[in-house]
């Protein structure tokens, strides 16, 4: 326990000395993010126990075996909260990083302190990977989305295509149709002229509901 606790204050002395050097603004809420085409892997927050909060990036410096040496790290003074996916030093000079995103995958790890000058991590043991999860695509976007396709096909030709309206029909933009249900029902009982149920909530039609997110979203503001 002595050698690892000398090893972890040793390793706190340097990222002391190095403070400052990195000009990168902290991003809490960021996993660690490796990029392949410069070899950084940057932890936006390891808590150093003892010590705080450190932001520091390791440069990839030897492929066989996998070695990082400690590139830039920043202390920060004021107070900073940790989620759970913060990487931590842990005894034994253990860097464990919870979540490092190496393209489109998260890899939980471990790595040791193997060299102090430079401080250099090494023993990369993969604890985990899984796939990232896409966000959820926004229900609403997709509709404003689906409705430009759909006005630009059945309303622009009369409406213009901002909505600013054309020979044949009025302003869409400075109409008095700016709230979702009157504007929805409008359409979907009378618009197109001629044609009203090429554009109605149906089944699997939703396309006076699109339009309409389109109109009020986009083209109204
Ligand atoms: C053939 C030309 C034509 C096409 C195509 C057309 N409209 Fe119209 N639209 C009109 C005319 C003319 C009016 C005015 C008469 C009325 O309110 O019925 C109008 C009125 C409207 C109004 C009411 C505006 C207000 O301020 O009262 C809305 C909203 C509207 N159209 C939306 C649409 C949408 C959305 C589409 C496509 C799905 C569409 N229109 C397609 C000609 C058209």
């Amino acid at each position: 326990m002595q050698n690892s606790s000398s090893k972890t204050s040793f390793l706190l002395t340097m990222c002391l000395l190095v403070a400052g050097l990195a000009g990168a603004a902290p991003s809490l809420a960021a996993d660690a993010a490796y990029d392949g085409a410069t070899g950084l892997l940057t932890l936006p927050v390891v808590d150093v126990p003892g010590t705080g909060v450190v932001n520091a990036g390791l440069r990839l410096s030897k492929d066989n075996p996998i070695e990082f040496t400690l590139q830039s790290a920043q202390i920060y003074s004021t107070a900073v909260t940790l989620n759970s996916k913060s990487a931590r030093v842990r005894d034994g000079g253990v860097l464990y990083i919870p979540s490092a995103q190496v393209g489109s995958q998260l890899y939980e790890l471990n790595m040791t302190l193997i060299r102090q000058d430079p401080i250099t991590f090494g023993n990369l043991q993969v604890l985990g990977v899984t796939n990232v999860v896409p966000p959820a695509p926004d229900p609403l976007q997709l509709s404003i989305t689906a409705g430009e396709t759909r006005y630009a096909q059945l309303c622009a030709s009369c409406h213009g295509s901002n909505g600013g309206g054309a020979a044949l029909g009025p302003n869409l933009v400075a109409s008095a149709l700016t709230t979702f249900s009157p504007l929805r029902v409008k359409i979907n009982n009378t618009m197109p002229p001629g044609n009203p149920s090429a554009c109605i909530d149906s089944g699997s039609s939703t396309c006076a509901t699109d339009v309409t997110n389109y109109i009020i979203n986009r083209l109204q503001r």
